[in-house]
């Protein structure tokens, strides 16, 4: 199983950052019709880069922004929330490429592992149209405890 690192994100990776999701999101047929007109991608994609700049910047209480590092590569954007109560997975993304290697398996129980060392739940969010994400942290052990109009909310304790 091939390893990754993560090494935090700079403002030379915000452009790579929002490739990843785009990029994915694409791939995925997820990627909203309405956004398919140049200008109306290009404002996403300032937008998104703008509100990871903001990140980057440490006006996000507890969040970590990250590249995915894989031989030394930018494969993918990682991002955690690290509450008093809780750790959260705010955003995994894996250029195509890379998906199905058990990256994604790997990076989740990371995340479970500091919640079990910290004694606090790990959380995710998933969008309600993405249902294979959602089954790989259910059998990782993530219950849903809740749901936005756009994101089933999950837990593991
Ligand atoms: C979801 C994701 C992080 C999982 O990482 P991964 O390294 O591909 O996953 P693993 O190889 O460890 O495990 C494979 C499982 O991941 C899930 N998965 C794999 N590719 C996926 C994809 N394109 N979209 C959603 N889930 C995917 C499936 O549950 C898969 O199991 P299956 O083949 O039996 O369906 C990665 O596939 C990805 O970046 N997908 C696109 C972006 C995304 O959906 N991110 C999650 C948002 S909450």
């Amino acid at each position: 199983m091939p390893g990754y690192v993560l090494r935090p994100a700079d403002s030379d990776d915000v452009e790579f950052l929002t490739d990843v999701v785009v990029v994915v999101t694409k791939d995925q047929g997820r990627w909203p019709a309405e956004l398919c007109a140049p200008d109306a991608e290009a404002e996403w994609r300032a937008g998104f880069s703008d509100w990871t700049r903001e990140q980057l910047g440490g006006d996000v209480d507890g969040s970590t922004t990250s590249v995915v590092l894989v031989d030394g590569d930018r494969v993918g954007r990682h991002r955690v929330v690290r509450a008093p109560d809780h750790v959260e997975l705010a955003g995994v993304q894996l250029l195509p490429a890379h998906q199905g290697r058990g990256i994604g398996t790997q990076v989740v129980r990371d995340v479970l592992a500091e919640a079990r060392d910290r004694g606090v739940p790990a959380r995710i969010s998933v969008e309600q149209d993405n249902p294979r994400a959602r089954a790989l942290y259910e059998r990782l052990g993530f219950t849903a405890y809740g749901e936005t109009e756009r994101d089933v909310l999950l837990e593991a304790r």
